[in-house]
């Protein structure tokens, strides 16, 4: 395969640190929004240049098993919050998933999903699990991590450009292939709420773990 020269820019090292910090104070500053503002709209634009920032991601092979779906109609989010709130009525009234409940307690979710429809847009990652040819078709490599990482670089790109974002997972979203017209090889990762937040914002009062809890040096 042919090379190319990339320009990589050299740093000095004060400025990578200062850089680094920098990226881990605005990170920090995310934290998922559930009650957004239905007056805000986000302009496609960001989206788009959003989505751009995502596919930069690294992926296995270089397959870029991606396709981002974004719903902003009100008709089909609408449609969207009605399949995700009748399979979310059943997470939260089994019995079988009373323990994982519990564990979400402290985040006070429930069946209701109105952020569906006050929200601007809902973009939707989709793992191409198999490449499809004319003539071919084969397993993607490592489409869930490659996704993965892709909607890691989403979120940070959302938050750069100041929206409000939440990551949600329906408990079972193969709803969301018939709905958004997407092929059975693809399945959908998580739904990515974007707007504004509803104001005064209000987030459950989370730590996060310490640097020393979550690394180790060799
Ligand atoms: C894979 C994944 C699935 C999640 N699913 C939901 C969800 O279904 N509903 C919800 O309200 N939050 C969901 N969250 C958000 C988490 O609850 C949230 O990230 C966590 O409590 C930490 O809070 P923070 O994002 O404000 O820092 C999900 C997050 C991830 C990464």
């Amino acid at each position: 395969m042919d090379k190319i020269v990339w320009h990589f820019e050299t740093k000095a090292s004060e400025d990578r640190l200062s850089e680094a910090r920098e990226f881990a104070r605005r990170m920090a500053h995310r934290r998922s929004i559930r009650e957004f503002d239905p007056d805000v709209q986000i302009s496609d634009q960001i989206i788009e240049a959003c989505i751009q920032a995502a596919a930069q991601a690294p992926s296995g092979a270089n397959r870029q098993p991606w396709h981002f779906a974004v719903v902003k109609s009100h008709e089909m989010k609408l449609q969207l919050r009605d399949l995700a709130e009748e399979v979310e009525r059943d997470f939260y009234t089994s019995e079988k998933f009373a323990n994982w409940r519990d564990d979400i307690q402290h985040i006070s979710t429930g069946w209701s999903k109105p952020h569906f429809t006050d929200c601007s847009h809902i973009i939707v990652p989709f793992m191409q699990m198999r490449r499809l040819g004319d003539e071919i078709t084969e397993p993607n490599y490592y489409p869930k991590e490659s996704v993965g990482l892709a909607t890691g670089f989403l979120l940070a790109a959302l938050e750069l450009a100041g929206t409000a974002t939440l990551v949600h997972t329906p408990h079972n979203m193969n709803f969301l292939n018939s709905l958004l017209g997407r092929p059975n090889h693809e399945r959908a990762f998580v739904l990515v709420i974007v707007g504004a937040p509803r104001q005064p914002a209000r987030v459950p009062n989370l730590t996060r773990k310490t640097l020393a809890e979550i690394s180790s040096w060799y």
